[in-house]
């Protein structure tokens, strides 16, 4: 069989036997067989820069020998253990001496069980029921993170509404939605029922969205000052933006943050870091049995996933690491916007550098109500000929690599030429 027969005949049996042909992420017309730094190559054989890398976790690139030398040595020892084990601890150590909010780390698999458990601390420590979120905010899959993630048609603030059949109709009044980065807005319906509120829970960056000057600090003001709970998701954000996520970036510190992806290093692994007397719920030994919020997985702190972390922490640690992912992404970001001006297309380039999309519109983009108003039917067939030019995205973000090179540059600047000219 051709490798172009194979990966046809994928795509058939992914369909018969996958619900939508696929794993619930990237469409199902393409399978990956392989990458290695900035590239990834489909079972077809065909190569493509990757911006999408993994949805985020494979910032030091595919394949990285350092990450795969640290993956080699543990697998030769075991798996998994379901007990503490010497990675697991370290990469704990390395996030609380890295990330300001985090004096404690309890490890989990996935972003979505480590937003859940956040907001479920959060619960417990004050307790208190309702969560407050934003309007396009996105912290996984969990029945309260599934609330006006993308709405079609938006409703009146704080009214949830649900994103996913099968969530229980009592969800819906658990939460609360505010607009991102309108801080009178947000302040008033915190002043307004501070009284019921356990957290608020925020992407720092909101999808692709940076906050607006102050509003992370008013966030930060008003939630400190009713004992609020404040959680930074910085699934996508951690180790990303800084060493010390987007918090040291922005320079506001939560009391909890949930991380995941980047601290996988490729792996499935996640953790919810932060206050000790918060994080003390996980303790029956701190909490009693009345506060104790029991936390169980299977392969939480698994070593071959902390291995490939630390492996890659240790990577972006070093001098220049950050400046070299900014430099990329800049040199991007403003390639992209004058290529619109020179093809005359309305379009807005959001996001900081190691993060960032082009919203067809020409509405400054502050909030989830900016990005629908943009021209998503354009935006997926821009994305659809770019990757006939070799440029591999997911449907709303490039995700850039410290393994992104020259070359790999160079060819995306073309491709946007290109794919510009052909809209
Ligand atoms: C901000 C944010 N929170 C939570 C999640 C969920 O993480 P996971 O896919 O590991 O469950 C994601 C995933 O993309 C995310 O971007």
């Amino acid at each position: 069989m051709s490798p172009a027969d194979l990966e046809a005949e994928l795509v058939i049996t992914a369909n018969r036997v996958l619900p939508a042909g696929g794993f619930g992420n990237l469409a199902s017309d393409i399978v990956i067989r392989s990458g290695r730094g900035g590239r990834v190559w489909d079972e077809s054989g065909r190569e493509y820069v990757d911006f999408l890398l993994g949805s985020g976790p494979m910032l030091v690139g595919h394949a990285n020998p350092e990450v795969n030398d640290a993956v080699s040595a543990q697998l030769a020892l075991g798996t998994t253990f379901f007990a503490n084990n010497r990675h697991g601890i370290r990469l704990a150590e390395v996030i609380v001496d890295a990330v300001a909010c985090a004096e404690q780390v309890r490890f989990v698999s996935s972003g979505t069980e480590a937003d859940m458990y956040a907001m479920r601390a959060a619960r417990a420590f004050r307790g208190r029921e309702r969560i407050l979120k934003f309007e396009g905010g996105y912290h996984g899959m969990s029945d309260h993170a599934l609330m006006s993630l993308a709405p079609k048609q938006p409703g009146n603030f704080p009214q949830a509404m649900p994103d996913s059949a099968g969530i229980p109709a009592r969800v819906v009044d658990e939460m609360l939605v505010a607009p991102f980065n309108d801080l009178a807005a947000v302040e008033a319906l915190i002043r307004a029922h501070h009284d019921e509120l356990a957290a608020v829970i925020v992407e720092p960056l909101q999808r692709i969205i940076p906050p607006a000057p102050g509003f992370l600090e008013g966030l930060r003001r008003v939630t400190a000052e009713y004992g609020i709970i404040l959680i930074f998701d910085e699934v996508v954000t951690g180790f990303r933006f800084a060493y010390g996520g987007a918090q040291a970036l922005y320079g506001v510190t939560p009391d909890l943050c949930t991380l995941g992806k980047v601290i996988g290093g490729g792996f499935p692994l996640a953790a919810i870091a932060g206050r000790a007397d918060i994080m003390a719920h996980f303790d029956r030994a701190r909490v009693g049995d009345r506060g104790f919020l029991p936390q169980i997985g299977t392969l939480s702190g698994n070593p071959i996933a902390a291995a490939a972390g630390l492996a890659s922490l240790d990577i972006l640690h070093r001098p220049g690491a950050y400046e070299t992912i900014f430099a990329t992404g800049r040199t991007l970001m403003t390639a992209l916007t004058n290529l619109l001006a020179k093809h005359g297309v309305a379009g807005q380039v959001t996001g900081e550098p190691p993060m960032f999309d082009l919203v067809f519109t020409d509405r400054p983009i502050v909030n989830y109500r900016d990005v629908l108003h943009g021209d998503a039917a354009k935006a997926k067939k821009f994305n659809a000929l770019l990757r006939e030019r070799g440029i591999m995205k997911g449907d709303t973000k490039y995700y850039v690599s410290l393994a992104h090179d020259d070359a790999d540059i160079a060819q995306t600047i073309a491709a946007w030429d290109g794919a510009l000219g052909a809209l």
